[in-house]
């Protein structure tokens, strides 16, 4: 049993079979569980053998006491386990979609009358344990103009951008273990992404030290998926790309930099950052009224 309170700031622990431990009174400790089946359209080679289950989607998890600080803001606490591997060789990964704008169309819920309907909602996410590669592509109708491979490991966080639909990978020998802050009520989009077989990258375990290549995570090598028109490939680590815009920097700011501050070993749990200070948080739910530095990109 691998115990998670520290980094994901709810008494959460893993099982030897992947499964989260969650308390009583935290919210729904069934998973949603993706399968080898599902992913079947996503995948480099459909016709892959590998395990039967790749990922568990524990949706909506929070204690009720503190649902009453974060429920008015509009959001939702999400925790996914990815298991480690590969299946015909390509990493495990989630099946990517893009989200709706908050327009009352489209799958998006109407929110503030007024607000621009083609900037879509962002996402935010923490890993709690193990290392994951953020994969994000924009232009869910024309194609990708942009794509970003953002690295990150326990306790550091990624921000998804308006218009930027993302798939997360696991690059590392042990499951992946992250948590996410979301609008609490739209549908994503998973079309785009099943027309083209996945993202615009692949990646592969590469031939290291055993069967993933060298570094001490385990790097995979990425190519493109011939699907999509040619772009090009922005591999950052986390903090890089939190500076790109002045949301993620206030959300690194929030989870890395005021955890030190706070007199915390560590740094502070994303699910901590939405409990207590839900306001830093508004991002997710009007994304329209915020400057995002050039970083929205294109629909
Ligand atoms: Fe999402």
């Amino acid at each position: 049993m691998l115990d998670l309170t520290v980094t994901a700031g709810l008494p959460l622990a893993l099982d030897g079979g992947l499964r989260l431990v969650v308390p009583p009174g935290a919210g729904n400790e069934r998973p949603a569980v993706r399968t080898l089946g599902e992913m079947r359209p996503y995948l480099a080679d459909p016709d892959a053998h590998g395990p039967a289950e790749m990922y568990f989607m524990y949706r909506d998890l929070g204690r009720s006491a503190d649902r009453d600080a974060y429920g008015p803001f509009g959001v939702r606490f999400d925790v996914t386990v990815i298991i480690p591997g590969a299946v015909s060789g390509e990493l495990v990964k989630t099946a990517g979609h893009y989200h709706p704008a908050p327009s009352g169309q489209d799958g998006g819920p109407a929110t503030t009358p007024g607000d621009r309907v083609d900037v879509s909602f962002p996402e935010v996410y923490g890993v709690i344990h193990g290392r994951a590669h953020y994969l994000l592509q924009d232009g869910r109708v024309d194609g990708p103009s942009r794509a970003f491979l953002v690295e990150a490991e326990a306790g550091e966080v990624v921000l998804v951008p308006p218009n930027f639909g993302h798939v997360t990978i696991n690059p590392g020998p042990g499951p992946l273990v992250m948590a996410n802050w979301v609008e609490a009520s739209f549908a994503s989009v998973y079309g785009p992404y099943a027309e083209r077989r996945g993202a615009c990258y692949y990646e592969f375990a590469g031939a290291g030290e055993g069967g993933w290549v060298g570094g001490k995570g385990g790097e995979g090598r990425v190519e493109p998926n011939p699907r999509y028109p040619a772009v090009p490939l922005e591999r950052l680590s986390a903090p890089t790309f939190a500076a790109l815009c002045p949301p993620g920097e206030d959300l690194w700011r929030a989870v890395k930099l005021d955890g030190r501050a706070s007199g915390r070993s560590g740094p502070r749990p994303l699910y901590d950052l939405g409990v207590t200070e839900p306001q830093r948080l508004t991002f997710l739910t009007r994304p329209a009224a915020y400057d995002w530095g050039g970083l929205v990109g294109r629909r």
